[in-house]
């Protein structure tokens, strides 16, 4: 690579938060024209370094260089004016503003009066959302998308910026199928027109896919720099854990218990007179020790389905539930709880997770009967107990269980809500996507835990974008589409093309 391309470079950047060095004297060169895929396991400093290049965080010790001269952002704005533009991981919309108010938030276009132009923000923001082939109002709230469409949202604000350097912090990880495709069609013309691109993401289907060269993260460290051409994804992963690659989860088998829970004829309609169904006569069982998969695009109503269970739309939503043999009505998620029921859900930020409380008093928050004293006071030993099985079980990295929620790398708060939803100890468990923003090798400590678990009896249902991983721990799978179940299979009956085929809209 010729040094003019050389758009940003970090060098030798050092940063450190209380009780941790995130990262030290890294490097990372963004090129323009090219993809520069940032690879590394949850906590490695991947997020840390794109906040300190878009000036999020303006305290730390190396060089940052901009086309060659050195730069100190003192703030995001002074970055985006040198051309660089970030996606973030977590949403940063502002859910009771509108889609055009939160792309130019802070920048919005004037009239000849002072006054923001709201039409020419509308158009602009229009002509944005088509780019990204999104087909909504722009004065739609961004409370009232689903978290794919929220997530175009926040590429279209990238966008606007017309960025030399973008950085992208796992944009695809609640993009459905075909919203991921356009978003790679625009990066490779983005990419033609000599955009530099930082892209982060823990599938390496799509680090193949994109990159013309990885930068691997190990512990805060700068492990290697490589070009595509000629590594293999074994060598990536090695270099990212600095070990070889556990092998692959392979589920045991074992003989089902009776029926735990039984639905017949669930049906979802939509919120408003439109008398449109979101769900329609959806009956399946559920076994003891079973991991049931939920699979189907994005909008085919799995994550609903769950919710529904759970007592989340009792006003529109009917069923006929049995939970061992007995009929129950579930019509709020605490009606839920009690019958055993435990839901971990999509979206860790909304429901999930209290950023400003430790890792500590999230995990235990479901639970705080089993944290309790002699005298029925909540018990801090038995609660940090709980929360350290946790910790090192699903391998969270904090230096200890008082350490703020927030202040963890995206992937380690998903593990939070995991935990936080395992120590319920529920009859049946629901997971909507546990493994999003999970790595590589965190992922098969998961996924044996799921074997674990229904080992001991406990009934899962599961729902995941990923075909390998729901092949790997579900026992039968079920397809959505379009609000109805389209096939049933069983183990012996999974391939990736039958179970993709029987979830597109027939
Ligand atoms: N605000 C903060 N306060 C304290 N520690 C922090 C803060 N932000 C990040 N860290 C720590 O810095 C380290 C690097 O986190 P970072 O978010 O950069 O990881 P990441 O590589 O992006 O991981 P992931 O793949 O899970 O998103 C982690 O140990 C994390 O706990
Ligand atoms: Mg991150």
């Amino acid at each position: 690579m010729n040094r003019e391309q050389i758009l940003v470079e970090a060098r030798s950047v050092s940063k450190r938060f209380p009780g941790v060095l995130a990262l030290d004297k890294v490097n990372l060169r963004i090129v323009g024209g090219k993809v520069n895929a940032l690879v590394g396991e949850n906590g490695a400093g991947k997020s840390t370094l794109m906040n300190i290049l878009s000036g999020v965080y303006t305290d730390y010790e190396g060089e940052v260089l901009v086309e060659g001269e050195v730069q100190h952002f003192q703030s995001v704005h002074e970055a985006q004016e040198k051309g660089i533009a970030i996606i973030h991981q977590e949403l940063n919309l502002i859910p009771y503003m509108n889609i055009a108010e939160n792309i130019f938030l802070g920048d919005e276009p004037l009239n000849a009066l002072g006054w923001i132009d709201k039409a020419r923000m509308h158009a602009e923001a229009e002509a944005l959302l088509q780019r990204l082939h999104l087909k909504v109002d722009t004065h739609t709230l961004v409370s009232d998308l689903r978290v794919g469409e929220q997530q175009l949202v926040e590429i279209a604000k990238a966008l606007r910026l017309n960025a030399k350097a973008l950085i992208m912090d796992e944009p695809t990880s609640s993009l459905s199928e075909s919203e991921t495709e356009v978003l790679f069609g625009l990066m490779a013309e983005l990419r033609a027109s000599g955009v530099g691109i930082v892209y982060i993401s823990h599938k390496m289907d799509e680090v193949w896919r994109l990159a013309d060269f990885v930068t691997v993260l190990r512990d805060g460290k700068w492990v290697a720099e490589l070009p595509m051409e000629g590594c293999s994804t074994d060598e990536i992963v090695r270099l990212m854990v600095g070990r070889d690659r556990k092998d692959f989860f392979v589920k045991q088998s074992r003989e089902r218990g009776e029926v735990m829970l039984q639905v017949e004829k669930l049906s979802l309609r939509e919120p408003g007179r439109s008398g449109k169904f979101l769900l329609q006569d959806i009956s399946f069982d559920l076994h003891r020790s079973e991991v049931l998969g939920i699979y189907g695009l994005m909008g085919a109503g799995r994550t609903e389905l769950l919710e529904t269970l759970y007592g989340l739309y009792p006003d529109t939503s009917s069923a006929q539930v049995r939970i061992e043999g007995k009929p129950v009505q579930i019509r709020h998620p605490q009606q839920a709880v009690a019958h055993g029921l435990a839901l971990c859900p999509e979206d860790r930020k909304l429901e999930g997770l209290v950023l400003d409380m430790s890792i500590r008093t999230n995990t235990t928050l479901a639970s705080l009967l089993q944290c309790l004293s002699p005298l029925n006071t909540i018990h801090a030993g038995k609660e940090r107990k709980w929360a350290d099985h946790f910790r090192q079980r699903l391998g969270i990295k904090s230096y200890s269980a008082e350490q703020l929620a927030g202040q963890l790398s995206g992937g380690n708060q998903q593990k939070i809500v995991l935990g936080k939803c395992l120590m319920t100890q529920p009859k049946v468990l629901f997971l909507d996507e546990p493994t999003r923003g999970i790595d590589i090798n965190a992922k098969n400590e998961i996924y044996r835990l799921i074997d674990e678990l229904s080992s001991q009896g406990m009934a899962i249902v599961l729902i995941s974008s990923e075909l390998p991983e729901i092949m790997a721990i579900s026992d039968r799978i079920i397809t959505l589409r379009q609000g109805c179940i389209s096939q049933c299979f069983t183990r012996e009956e999974f391939t990736e093309e039958s179970i993709l085929k029987a979830s597109l809209p027939a």
